[in-house]
């Protein structure tokens, strides 16, 4: 991968700011993350503004994205210099992103690549007449139907020199084209003789919404199956005959000489064969119920920290800035009487087992995320400059 740099000075425009149909998405966007959270919309914010500028991003655009979600400029141009998805420099209306990855380029990428060149010219250049510029990229996905590019949004499949041409033409001719694979085959199925998903209802859309009655009625259709094959098993063993009791063993045969006028000898008993006694499953022994965890001794009251009827000034700290601590846990605190920064800084260990005993829901975060250390902080007029802020090392 080559390395990502901002357009040269020279390309450069002076200045980016969102227009008043992006401010209100940009605003719904924001409003997805928790107050202080904002930073989380960085790459929606950043795909809009490229959006919005003709499908790349200078550094205009990311410093506004930087300001708007109150990030260090350095931040945002991070992600946007990661993220290849974000194009640095100008692209031409149709952008050509080109697959070379293994698949693609055993199929025919190469050539591809040739009619890019001779159409439209080099890599990251834009023609004359602004409409194209392409780019090389890594696997997109759609290796079944290579090779393949993408233009724009939409990926264009099982190409060759000739039908990309044709492509090319048809866009620049503002002639509507054909999304998808351009070999007459349907997504990824086997080009000929194709022997399955045969049924047209798989593709006009009359199928949607029948999925789930046929999954319904095939498990109505199992579940009455398994119920009638237990009845079954249950009538089959009401009908068994009861079985046979053992025979008892013969008495053994006395030893000794037969006397002379000895009796006709009776027949030898045959022992009953004993019945093999049916083998009874070990009953698995009951699962030991899991330890309970160690519940800590409580604190008692005599470590009650000093807590304020109301904030002091009327104006209390913005207790969210405490790592860890959302607007439900800020509210908490207020209605136990902690306002301020230095309130909880000057707490001992007790005073923060006391709280965190005593916030129903939220019991081990006051120690977890060491509200102290961070409060300290807060309280000698700390401020965090990123979503982070004094997040506690785990
Ligand atoms: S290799 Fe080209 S799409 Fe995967």
């Amino acid at each position: 991968m080559s390395v990502r740099r901002l357009a040269p000075d020279a390309v450069q425009p002076a200045s980016f700011a969102f227009d008043a149909s992006n401010r209100e998405w940009v605003k719904a966007q924001i409003a997805k993350y928790p107050p202080g959270r904002q930073a989380s919309a960085v790459i929606p914010l950043l795909w809009q503004a490229q959006k919005q500028a003709d499908g790349w991003l200078s550094k205009a655009a990311i410093e506004h994205v930087a300001q708007v979600l109150e990030m260090p400029p350095i931040r945002v141009m991070e992600v946007a210099t990661f993220y290849t998805m974000f194009n640095l420099e100008p692209v031409g209306t149709y952008f050509v992103q080109l697959c070379g990855t293994v698949p693609c380029h055993c199929m025919g990428a190469e050539d591809l690549k040739k009619t890019l060149k001779a159409r439209i010219g080099d890599e990251r250049h834009v023609s004359a007449d602004g409409k194209f510029s392409w780019l090389e990229v890594e696997c997109l996905g759609a290796c079944t139907n290579a090779p393949m590019v993408q233009i724009n949004d939409d990926y264009f499949e099982d190409l060759t020199q000739e039908t990309l041409g044709r492509l090319l033409d048809d866009l620049a001719a503002g002639k509507p084209v054909k999304v998808g694979p351009q070999n007459g085959r349907k997504a990824s199925e086997p080009k000929d003789s194709i022997k399955t998903l045969l049924d047209p209802a798989l593709y006009d859309g009359s199928l949607v919404g029948g999925w789930k009655k046929a999954f319904d009625e095939r498990a109505a259709a199992q579940k009455k199956a398994k119920e009638e094959a237990a009845k079954a098993a249950e009538a089959a063993k009401a009908a068994a005959p009861a079985p046979a009791p053992a025979a008892a063993p013969a008495p053994a045969a006395k030893a000794g000489p037969e006397p002379a006028a000895a009796k006709p000898a009776a027949a030898k008993p045959v022992p009953a064969k004993p019945v093999p006694a049916k083998p009874v499953p070990a009953k698995p022994a009951p699962a030991k119920p899991a330890a309970k965890a160690e519940e800590p001794a409580p604190v008692g009251d005599e470590f009650k920290p000093d807590l304020l009827k109301k904030a002091r000034g009327g104006k209390a700290d913005d207790l969210e800035l405490i790592w860890g601590v959302g607007p439900k846990l800020a509210a908490m605190l207020n209605r136990m009487g902690v306002y301020h920064f230095d309130q909880i800084a000057g707490w001992t260990d007790q005073n923060l087992a006391w709280v965190d005993q005593n916030l129903e829901g939220f019991k081990g975060r006051a120690k977890r995320d060491d509200w102290i250390g961070q409060s300290k902080k807060l309280a000698s007029g700390w401020r965090p400059t990123n979503a982070a802020g004094d997040k506690p090392a785990e």
